[in-house]
Formats: structure tokens, C-alpha cells, sequence
């Protein structure tokens, strides 16, 4: 069932997390006072000088902010020297069929799941057309359960990745584009002891909290941030950034966030949206 890319179940294993990048077709757009394609270098080499042998990168949605395969390309081209396997889900910026039409090359995946040794990662699409909040439909959700009763036969421990919060986030603007049944992703969840985290993007912000001992994680994004507690829509001025995690062969996760240094962004923010 899922694609097995490391088999040793007494190895620890490095995932990075890159998050909401938000290209477009043309490499030099601006974006929000940013050029997100650069910025995303930017974390690509951040990340390149900070993490080796890096196992996994979950890329968990919002890749491209024009919907365009050309911005899928330019991630992937932005990617590629970090030289690791990587799973993609979509955003609510993105087209999940033009993001596979531009998966030609090995080692990226738009999954359902991988397993890395004693660990199956779970890649849930939240998705909803034409709308910015998230929901995980009945297919999903089955699914879901699938792969939980699957991965607890084989022992694994479990991270499930999904776009949207399924936590609340302060900030009233953002929190009405959250996942909007993550009740209904808890009650699965809940039916087993194994799940040990929940990983998303979409806050642009750095979150940490925990949930029946499962530790629930975002990311900054690779391009804008966004204010943590403002109820209008307020860019912050922390850095670009990126999330790393260890996950132990027993079980335990480890993680942190990074975020570029060094450089300073012409940010706009008078901007009123992205
Ligand atoms: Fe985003
Ligand atoms: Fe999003």
C-alpha cells in the first residue's frame, strides 16, 4: 500500500517540511513585495547548509499562487538540489492535476503514503475547489482509516500531513480558512494509539502544540509570513523559513523551525491579501 522508501525499522529518520511557496509561471514576479521563487531559494540553500542526509520532504501545499504546471516546474527545479524524495499534497492555491502533470521525475510523489522504516507518513488532501477553507471528504477520511489499521498491523508509528490547521489559529480572517471538519479527522485519529504527529502548512507561521499526546506542527512559509493575532489579514516581519523533524525509531519526534538570516525583503506590508 505505501510507497517504501527506507526499510530499516531501527533507524532514525530527517524529514524537512517546505511549506506554502506560492510560485508563478514567471520567475520574477513579485509577490506581496517578494519574489517568492527567490525567497524559496533562499530556504532551499538554508536548509542545504543546516540538515544532511535529509531522508523526506513533505512539501504540504500552496506550491504555486498562479496555478500555472510552469510554477510546479519551478519548484521542482528549486528543489532539486536538495536531492531527497518528496511528497506533495495540494493547497487551496493549488490544482492537484496540474501539480502530477508536472511529477515526471522520480522520487516525488503525490502518495497517499510512505513508509521510512518504522515510521508511514500520511498525506491527506483537504482540498475544496474554487474555496480557500479546508475539508476532508468521505473518501478521505476512509482512507485515512485505511492506512491507520495498516500501519498499526506493521507496527509503524504514524505522521499524518494535511494542508489546512486542524487546530485554531488567533487570528479571526485566517481561522474561518481552516480545516472544517477537524472533528471528524480527530475521530478517526482517535481510534488508535499509534498516531504520534500532525503536520501542516496554510498559517504561515510557526505553531507547535499537542493533542492526546499527538504533536500537531506548521511551518512558516517559504515566501510571506503572517501575523499570529491580528483579526485582519497582517503580514508579519518574521523571516522565511522551513521546519525540520526527527523522527525516532521509537516513536519520538523531535522538531524545529529555521528561518533565513542575513537578508532583508522589500515586504508590502500595506498589503490587504494573498
Ligand atoms: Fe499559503
Ligand atoms: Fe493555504
Amino acid at each position: 500500500m505505501a510507497e517504501i522508501l527506507a526499510d530499516n525499522k531501527n533507524q532514525n529518520y530527517r524529514i524537512v517540511q517546505i511549506t506554502d511557496s506560492h510560485l508563478f509561471a514567471d520567475r520574477k514576479t513579485i509577490f506581496d513585495g517578494l519574489n517568492t521563487f527567490d525567497t524559496l531559494c533562499d530556504v532551499v540553500n538554508l536548509v542545504i547548509k543546516q540538515q544532511k542526509n535529509i531522508d523526506l520532504v513533505l512539501c504540504t501545499g500552496d506550491l504555486a499562487q498562479d496555478t500555472s504546471i510552469q510554477a510546479y516546474y519551478n519548484f521542482v527545479d528549486a528543489l532539486a538540489p536538495l536531492s531527497a524524495p518528496q511528497l506533495w499534497i495540494p493547497g487551496n492555491h493549488d490544482i492537484r492535476s496540474r501539480m502530477q502533470q508536472s511529477l515526471e521525475q522520480n522520487c516525488i510523489h503525490l502518495k497517499r503514503s510512505a513508509q521510512l522504516g518504522n515510521w508511514r507518513i500520511i498525506m491527506l488532501n483537504s482540498n475544496v475547489e474554487g474555496h480557500v477553507y479546508g475539508l476532508l471528504d468521505q473518501k478521505e477520511l476512509a482512507d485515512l482509516d485505511l492506512e491507520l489499521a495498516d500501519s498499526e498491523r506493521n507496527g509503524s508509528h504514524v505522521l499524518v500531513c494535511v494542508h489546512h490547521n486542524c487546530l485554531p489559529v488567533q487570528a479571526a480572517w485566517l481561522q474561518q480558512h481552516c480545516l472544517k471538519n477537524a472533528d471528524e479527522l480527530f475521530s478517526v485519529l482517535d481510534q488508535y494509539s499509534h498516531v504520534r504527529g500532525i503536520l501542516y502548512g496554510h498559517i504561515h507561521q510557526e505553531f507547535e502544540s499537542s493533542r492526546n499526546d499527538v504533536k500537531i506542527m506548521a511551518a512558516p512559509s517559504t515566501c510571506i509570513q503572517f501575523h499570529p493575532t491580528n483579526d485582519n489579514f497582517t503580514i508579519d516581519n518574521a523571516q522565511p523559513g522551513y521546519r525540520w523533524l526527527n523522527l525516532g525509531a521509537d516513536g519520538t519526534i523531535e522538531s524545529g523551525v529555521e528561518r533565513v538570516s542575513g537578508k532583508s525583503y522589500n515586504i508590502d506590508f500595506r498589503s490587504t491579501g494573498c
